[in-house]
C-alpha cells in the first residue's frame, strides 16, 4: 500500500495530445487524489455553444453564451463499468460526445473567450480548495493554482502525438484520418499559445516532461521519483 499524507496541488500542462490526461488520472489513482480533466469542461462549453447554434466560422454569440453559461453545470461522474470518470453537461453523460472531432476543431476558439475562461477558473479553483487535486490542462500552473506544489509541463514530438491521438479516436471506433487529426493537433497548439486570455505557456517554476520515448509505466514512474524527492512519497 502506498503512502502519501501530504496535502498537495499537482498541475499537468502541455502541448495537445501529449498524454496528460493519462499521466494526471494514474498519479491521482496512486495517491488516491481526486482528478480533474480541464480540457473536458472547456469540451463542454463547446458543445454546449455548437448544439445552440452559437459559433459562426470563428464569431462566437458571447452574449447568448454567458447567458448559458450563468446557468451551466459542468461534473465529473465516476462509471463503474467502464471504471473511468465521464463528463456531464447539465446533467448528460457527453463523454463521448466532446471527443468529436466537430468539438475539437472549435474547442480552442471558445476557450479564447474571455468570460469562458473566468467561469472555467472559478469552478476549477473551487475543485481545488481542499487541495488533493491532479489537474490537467493548459493553464493550471500559471494561471489556475499558480502556487501549486508540483508543476508538470509536457511535451512529445508531434508525430507521436498525433499517432497517439489517431489510436484513441479509433480505440472509440470512430473513423478518422491521421492527417487530420495532426492538423487539429497542430492548429489547437498554435492558437492555445498564441491568445490572449491564459496563453499556453510553461510556468516558469514547472518541470518538463518530454514523454515521446517513454512508456505510460515509464512517465508515472518518473512523476513518482520526483514525489518521493520531493514530497517523501514512499513506493513500499
Ligand atoms: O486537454 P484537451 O486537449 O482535451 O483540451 C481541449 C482544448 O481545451 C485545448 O486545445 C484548449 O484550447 C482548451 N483548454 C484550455 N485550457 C485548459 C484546458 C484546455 O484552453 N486548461
Amino acid at each position: 500500500m502506498n503512502k502519501f499524507d501530504r496535502d498537495i496541488i499537482i498541475a499537468i500542462d502541455g502541448f495537445s495530445s501529449c498524454g496528460k490526461s493519462t499521466l494526471a488520472k494514474e498519479v491521482a489513482q496512486k495517491l488516491n487524489y481526486k482528478y480533474i480533466d480541464s480540457g473536458a469542461m472547456y469540451r463542454a462549453v463547446t458543445l454546449l455553444a455548437i448544439n445552440h447554434d452559437l459559433i459562426e466560422g470563428v464569431q462566437i454569440d458571447e452574449e447568448r453564451l454567458l447567458n448559458l453559461l450563468n446557468k451551466v453545470s459542468i461534473d465529473f461522474r465516476y462509471n463503474a463499468k467502464k471504471n473511468k470518470q465521464e463528463t456531464y453537461l447539465n446533467n448528460n453523460n457527453v463523454e463521448d460526445e466532446i471527443r468529436d472531432i466537430e468539438v475539437s476543431d472549435h474547442v480552442s476558439i471558445i476557450s479564447k473567450v474571455k468570460i469562458v475562461r473566468e467561469c472555467m477558473v472559478d469552478q476549477q479553483r473551487k475543485m481545488g480548495l481542499d487541495k488533493r487535486i491532479v489537474m490537467d490542462g493548459r493553464d493550471i500552473g500559471t494561471v489556475v493554482f499558480p502556487n501549486a506544489e508540483l508543476k508538470i509541463f509536457m511535451t512529445a514530438s508531434e508525430e507521436v502525438r498525433a499517432k497517439r491521438r489517431y489510436d484513441e479516436i479509433k480505440a472509440m471506433g470512430k473513423e478518422v484520418l491521421l492527417k487530420d487529426v495532426s492538423t487539429n493537433i497542430q492548429k489547437r497548439d498554435m492558437i492555445d499559445q498564441n491568445r490572449e486570455e491564459s496563453p499556453l505557456r510553461k510556468a516558469t517554476d514547472a518541470i518538463v516532461l518530454d514523454n515521446s520515448k517513454m512508456n505510460r509505466q515509464e512517465q508515472l514512474e518518473w512523476v513518482l521519483k520526483i514525489l518521493s524527492e520531493k514530497f517523501g512519497y514512499s513506493f513500499t
